[in-house]
């Protein structure tokens, strides 16, 4: 392919800069010409200005794939608050409900450090100041800043830390029912979170999380913080106005009860469980479609 083109700029959200990264990789791939790539996210959610995957999506296998590749991690992140002034509230529950979701799926994930977990506690930080406040009053611009921050934050954590079963069962939505990404993520996260807590070493990050975050107080116990976590979860969904299942969404059991135990083994496959902490079985994955679908 012939271009006189130098640079790509990405400005949307996670779906236009994927789409961006993806013309950036398949392009050196078949030419070896490589771009330099500036995102600047219109969304506060994917944090994929600050990570070097993409997430496509196959039409004929209803199945979206998350790869990743250096190249693809943009050289410039421009955040600038005024790009997600006009974002629909029940995006900005959905996208800030995915930072959350990136942000404790890192925590706990294999590759985490201590620098993925210094992101994703500010940004769980973030979040429990401001993610309300930007839904509740589009025009508080510090507040939508922060969440802007909080999702770069969380991007930079998973890029390192990986991410888990949550946004593996998420994809697989998306890809067979088309549930939009951070919705899916949110409808799925208590359950997840319940899930991974029956390891003890996950409940224990859990807890810590939810007490350096202010969710909890040092005083209680590992076990009463993480459901303090998970009560904090459901409670900020409620006041957002989202929807707690898959039928509430308007799922239609039918083609839901068609395509769950292929959704469950293709969850299982996703890039994104490799890094889980609990690796569950294709059964335990199902017990969680089920509960998500009430
Ligand atoms: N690359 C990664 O690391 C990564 C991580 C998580 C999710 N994802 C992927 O990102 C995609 C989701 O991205 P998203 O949640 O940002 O949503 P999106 O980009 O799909 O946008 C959602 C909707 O909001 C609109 N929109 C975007 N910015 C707006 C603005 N400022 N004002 C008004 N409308 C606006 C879009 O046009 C679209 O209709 C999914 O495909 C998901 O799988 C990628
Ligand atoms: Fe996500």
């Amino acid at each position: 392919m012939a271009s006189s083109c130098d640079v790509i700029v990405a400005f949307g959200g996670g779906s236009a800069i994927d789409a961006a990264k993806a013309i950036l990789f398949f392009t050196a791939r078949q030419t070896g010409k490589v771009f330099e790539f500036i995102a600047i996210p219109t969304t506060s959610g994917t944090g994929s200005d600050a990570t070097a995957a993409t997430v496509i999506t196959d039409l004929q296998a209803k199945v979206k794939h998350l790869f990743a590749d250096p190249m693809m991690l943009p050289a410039v992140a421009l955040l600038n608050p005024d790009f997600t002034r006009s974002v629909p509230k029940p995006i900005v529950a959905n996208t800030g409900i995915d930072v959350l979701t990136h942000a404790l799926e890192a925590y706990v994930a294999q590759g985490r450090d201590n620098f993925s977990d210094c992101f994703a506690e500010k940004s769980v930080q973030i979040i429990t100041q401001s993610l309300l406040i930007t839904y509740n009053d589009p025009d508080n611009t510090y507040h939508r800043k922060q969440m802007q921050v909080a999702s770069t934050m969380a991007g930079m954590a998973f890029n390192k830390a990986g991410l888990g079963i949550n946004h593996g069962i998420a994809h697989n939505l998306g890809g067979m029912f088309h549930i939009p990404h951070g919705l899916a993520n949110a409808i799925l996260l208590p359950h997840v979170v319940t899930f991974n807590s029956r390891d003890e070493g996950c409940l224990n990050r859990y807890a810590q999380l939810a007490k350096v975050t202010g969710i909890a107080p040092f005083t209680d116990t590992a076990r009463v913080a993480v459901d303090k976590l998970i009560v904090y979860i459901r409670d900020i969904m409620e006041k957002m106005e989202m929807p707690t299942s898959l039928i509430a969404w308007g799922m239609d059991r039918n083609e839901f009860e068609a395509g769950k135990r292929q959704l469950a083994e293709n969850a299982l496959v996703d890039t994104c469980t490799q890094t889980t902490p609990l690796m569950p079985t294709a059964d335990e994955v199902l017990e969680i479609l089920n509960n998500i679908s009430q």
